[in-house]
């Protein structure tokens, strides 16, 4: 009965070649967690900000050395960083703290009247506010009402001229302007805006801070077991990278007798928690 499939004994070989591709050929084409360990040491520099680590990639970190959302570009000496499809230009990077500060890429360059009205909103999965911060909003083409806080200029926005410019707090919708957006500003910068529009462009330009998510424990269990940071793209994990031929994993490279720099003792971690052998 079965001998009726004899015919079709080429294929699994044709099968094995495809896998001996994928396996032998892909690893050297795509990189291996030998060549990640050595790329994963590049930091990455552009313009006014160096040396940024794990969780960011991009430049001449790959992917493979960092969290899919936090990709870095250098575009003309500016960082930038893309976040729900909106690009904002790096202003620093504190590792320490876990903190960027940003700005919405056209504010820094035109002041108020941005290139195209979105909202500015996070992922909240990645990031969230640093403290202190509240939503502001600007309502764009407004009637000339004789309101304290207006400004008598004319956007031009995406072939559009709206004539009036207000600012309102929190996170507002355009009520009877014709469009509006809102975005984080700092709390001890409201008072003077409200006073002074020229201030919101320099508000606008010097950013706001928001705190990166990413749990930064693992790493540094696996800095100190003389690892490199990094992301396991197929299972969507941190990982470490091991020097020498050792697996990657995700609690920490084993320490060999050649790595004195590392502490045995700090290895060993469970779910978490360190346990440590007397
Ligand atoms: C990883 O890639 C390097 C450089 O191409 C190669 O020398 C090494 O043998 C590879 N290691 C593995 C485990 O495939
Ligand atoms: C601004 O408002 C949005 C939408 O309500 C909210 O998600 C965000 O957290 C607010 N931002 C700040 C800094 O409070
Ligand atoms: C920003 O959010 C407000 C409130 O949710 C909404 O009314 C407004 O249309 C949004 N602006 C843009 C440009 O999407």
């Amino acid at each position: 009965m079965k001998s009726q499939f004899l015919p079709e004994t080429p294929f699994p070989s044709v099968y094995n070649i495809l896998l001996l591709i994928l396996f032998i050929q892909f690893p050297s084409i795509l990189g291996n967690n030998t060549e990640w360990y050595t790329s994963c040491t590049n930091l990455f520099s552009c313009g006014g900000i160096s040396g940024v680590d794990y969780p960011f990639w991009g430049g001449n970190r790959p992917q493979e050395c960092g969290h899919p959302g936090l990709e870095l570009m250098c575009e003309d000496s500016t960082p930038t960083i893309e976040i729900m499809n909106v690009k904002y230009r790096v202003l620093q990077v504190n590792p320490g703290s876990q903190i960027l500060r940003i700005t919405r890429n056209e504010f820094a360059i035109k002041d108020i009247c941005p290139e195209k009205l979105v909202n500015t909103t996070l992922d909240a999965n990645l990031f969230e506010y640093a403290s202190g911060y509240v939503n502001l909003t600007i309502q764009y083409g407004c009637p000339s009402l004789n309101i304290p806080v207006p400004a008598q200029i004319a956007c031009h926005i995406n072939g559009i001229t709206y004539q009036n410019v207000y600012v309102v707090p929190g996170a507002q919708g355009p009520g009877t302007c014709r469009a509006s957006i809102f975005f984080p500003i700092h709390s001890t910068a409201f008072g003077g805006i409200t006073e002074e529009l020229s201030i919101l462009g320099q508000v606008m330009v010097s950013g706001f801070e928001v705190r990166w998510k990413v749990d930064s424990m693992q790493c540094n269990e696996c800095r100190n077991s003389n690892g490199r940071c990094g992301y396991d793209l197929k299972s969507n994990q941190f990982t470490c990278l091991c020097p020498g031929n050792q697996a990657s994993g995700r609690y920490g490279c084993t320490s060999t007798s050649s790595d004195e720099n590392s502490s045995p003792h700090e290895s060993m971690v469970v779910s978490g928690t360190h346990w440590f052998t007397c």
